[in-house]
């Protein structure tokens, strides 16, 4: 794309201050930089971006969301824009913050919606509506392992909240209006066709405006740049220097999963009893209800000695990229379990909600790249899942497809690969949006 001609035009991101929402927003702008867009980042006041992180963009607190700071933010930054000869072409916003859209809507600027998950996750939110519409929740507990109509491989288990019981009508609003794209013009999702292209093609069918499928997007973008809330612990990189390849397990929940002491204290006896080495995160408030410094369980840190690491948050993609990991264990959100297929790293499936129920049974069944530890988290249990993926041939087998499914993502990065011209069409749309 030629830099004169996109130069003039801004991108302005509304994220939601969510981990998992916020890096993918920033990985796309950064993207649509290199492209040749300006991009103003218009941010909640609570929990912002990192802007030293950012130097190339603009990036503007609000108060939480309420369209008229945003309106009267947008109304002023389109008047600089315009005495700069610059046009705001549109806004890309996460799909959960409905208030952009009325803004949008008003000021005549077109919308765009990011995903930051799978497609079939938008799906599974249209189908539980379905079933809310024709009373078929509670759904029986007896049939929660029948394979959900259209959503293959997913089971009735695997839908993003529990059905057999009735669901809140606040919720049910909830998921209304995830799936509502009200006037937006287009969605991008951090997902690819290798991965989901029936999926996608259904998705397309559901939705008549462009879909853009770009993943992903951590290695289309500036890769080295930190998008993290937390302060990221540099020194695993250094311990993980001094370990033997595909040694090391790597345990993180993201960052909001929590485990409560039991789990906590199984995790440990199965870690310090399968003997493999690992690096273990564990946010200060990885523990429900309770800050985890002051009820670390007696004596863990002792079981584990040398062996391992236990630290509050890591740089995850460096950490995953490294050849000393051989294994993830993970909640299964969808941008960790891009980033381990990525780097080719088999995991170990925990998902505790929404779209880690999907994503995780993507890995274990479809792909075969996962193992889950299902019901109550035991000592023993863990021990086994740790070792099945770690040492048996089961794991290196996992090890050979995930490498199989990081070379289809490379390759569709390159010229004449989907999420390449999926970016491309996407670059094109933008810069030929109505100003
Ligand atoms: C949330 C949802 O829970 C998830 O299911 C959804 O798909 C996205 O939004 P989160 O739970 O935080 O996200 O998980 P995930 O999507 O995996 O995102 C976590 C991010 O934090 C990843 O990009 C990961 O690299 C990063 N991370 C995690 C670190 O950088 N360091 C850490 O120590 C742990």
């Amino acid at each position: 794309m030629e830099q004169s001609r996109t130069q003039k035009h801004t991108v302005v991101l509304v994220p939601l201050p969510l981990q998992g929402h916020m890096t993918p927003m920033l990985q796309l702008g950064s993207i649509l930089y290199s492209k040749g867009f300006s991009i103003v980042v218009a941010h909640s006041e609570f929990r912002p971006p990192n802007p030293l992180n950012h130097p190339e963009f603009i990036f503007h607190p609000l108060s939480d969301g309420l369209s008229a700071p945003m309106e009267d933010y947008m109304v002023q930054l389109m008047e600089d824009q315009k005495l700069q000869g610059h046009q705001v072409s549109c806004i890309i916003y996460d799909s959960h913050l409905c208030f952009v859209d009325s803004v949008a809507t008003h000021l005549n600027i077109p919308g765009i919606i990011l995903r930051p998950d799978m497609a079939v996750y938008m799906l599974a939110f249209r189908y539980i509506c379905q079933l809310e519409a024709e009373n078929r929740i509670p759904f029986p507990e007896s049939r929660l392992l029948d394979p959900v109509p259209e959503l293959d491989p997913l089971r009735f288990k695997d839908l993003p909240h529990p059905i057999t019981k009735e669901i809140p009508e606040w919720i049910m609003d909830f998921f209304a209006s995830s799936v509502n794209i009200r006037s937006s013009v287009a969605i991008i999702l951090n997902t690819t066709d290798c991965l989901e292209h029936s999926t996608l093609s259904r998705l397309q069918q559901c939705y008549k405006v462009p879909c853009f499928p770009i993943a992903p997007l951590h290695k289309l973008g500036a890769a080295a740049t930190s998008t993290s809330f937390l302060e990221e612990d540099q020194r695993c990189i250094h311990w993980l220097e001094k370990q033997p390849s595909n040694s090391v397990l790597y345990i993180s929940l993201g960052s909001i999963a929590c485990v409560n002491e039991q789990e906590l204290t199984e995790t440990a006896w199965g870690l310090a009893n399968s003997g493999i080495p690992f690096i273990w995160v564990l946010r200060s408030d990885s523990m429900d209800g309770s800050q985890l410094e002051d009820n670390f369980p007696e004596g863990v840190k002792a079981l584990l000695g040398e062996r391992g690491l236990i630290v509050k948050w890591v740089p995850q993609k460096k950490v995953l990229a490294h050849s000393a990991v051989g294994g993830f264990w993970s909640h299964c959100g969808w941008n960790s379990t891009i980033e381990s297929i990525c780097e080719g790293v088999p995991m170990i499936c925990r998902p505790h909600f929404a779209d880690q129920l999907s994503n995780a049974r993507y890995l274990t069944y479809e792909w075969k790249v996962g193992l889950e530890i299902e019901n109550v988290l035991d000592r023993g249990s863990i021990e086994k899942s740790i070792r099945r993926l770690m040492v048996d041939a089961e794991g290196k087998e996992m090890r050979q497809r995930m490498s199989v499914m990081k070379d289809k993502l490379e390759a569709g990065l390159q010229k004449g690969g989907s999420s390449y011209e999926s970016l491309n069409d996407l670059t094109e749309f933008i810069s030929q949006l109505p100003s």
